[in-house]
């Protein structure tokens, strides 16, 4: 991991916005400002977009519904080990405890949290394109952060899935689905980055 600084003021190309940009697991604590969110959530709605249904959704957690998560977090922490009984039973109470605490902060860690979601309509090819718009309009998310000097985390864990939390965010699972969340702040460290050259994975044809 490199420690790096990566406020910029708005100063990248996006070429270099696209290679810089970093998934970031270690924040700052400072929450993101109320307006520099919005701008940030703004480019997520320029994403390209079949039909223009404009599918996505934007669920900003407010601290009690982020308590109310982090405590869900911690338990299933605790299940990861409980559910396997060979884990179980190597595992004291006062590790579990540890686990759970652990799981608590790490998501108490996460500065600002944004759910993203996206309208479940029509037909298999549509919903297939909707999710498609979303994850463009999270991309340009991660970039408009990225140039402010703003780092995220796209998650799709456990917790991003479970009713509880469809319940707790007011989002109808019937005709929305959450596709992840992300954590978001001012970057901590900036893990290095890892890809295979281009030629890797490009093949032209005649
Ligand atoms: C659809 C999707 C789901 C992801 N879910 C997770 C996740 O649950 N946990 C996690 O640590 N990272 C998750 N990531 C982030 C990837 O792990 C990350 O993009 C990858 O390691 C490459 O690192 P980079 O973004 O810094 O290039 C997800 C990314 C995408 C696109």
């Amino acid at each position: 991991m490199a420690q790096t600084n990566i406020s910029n003021n708005g100063k990248l190309s996006v070429m270099e916005a696209i290679q810089s940009r970093r998934t970031i697991f270690k924040f700052k604590p400072d929450p993101v400002p109320k307006n520099i969110l919005e701008d940030i959530l703004y480019a997520g709605i320029w994403a390209p977009n079949h039909h223009l249904t404009e599918p996505w959704r934007f669920t900003v957690l407010g601290e009690t519904v982020k308590l109310t998560l982090a405590e869900r977090y911690s338990e299933i922490q605790i299940e990861k080990v409980t559910s396997n009984p060979e884990a179980a039973k190597a595992t004291t109470e006062e590790t579990l405890a540890e686990i759970g605490e652990r799981g608590f902060q790490k998501f108490m860690s996460k500065p600002t949290i944004v759910a993203v979601s996206c309208i479940k309509e029509g037909n298999e090819q549509r919903q297939l394109e909707d999710y498609a718009s979303v994850c463009c309009s999270m991309q340009n998310i991660q970039l408009a952060g990225w140039e402010q000097g703003i780092g995220m985390q796209w998650s799709t864990g456990a917790i991003t899935m479970e009713n509880g939390t469809y319940n707790l965010l007011d989002i109808n699972p019937k005709n929305e689905y959450i596709i992840g969340f992300y954590y978001i702040g001012y970057p901590e460290e900036i893990p290095t980055p890892k890809r295979k050259p281009l030629n890797h994975v490009l093949r032209w044809v005649d």
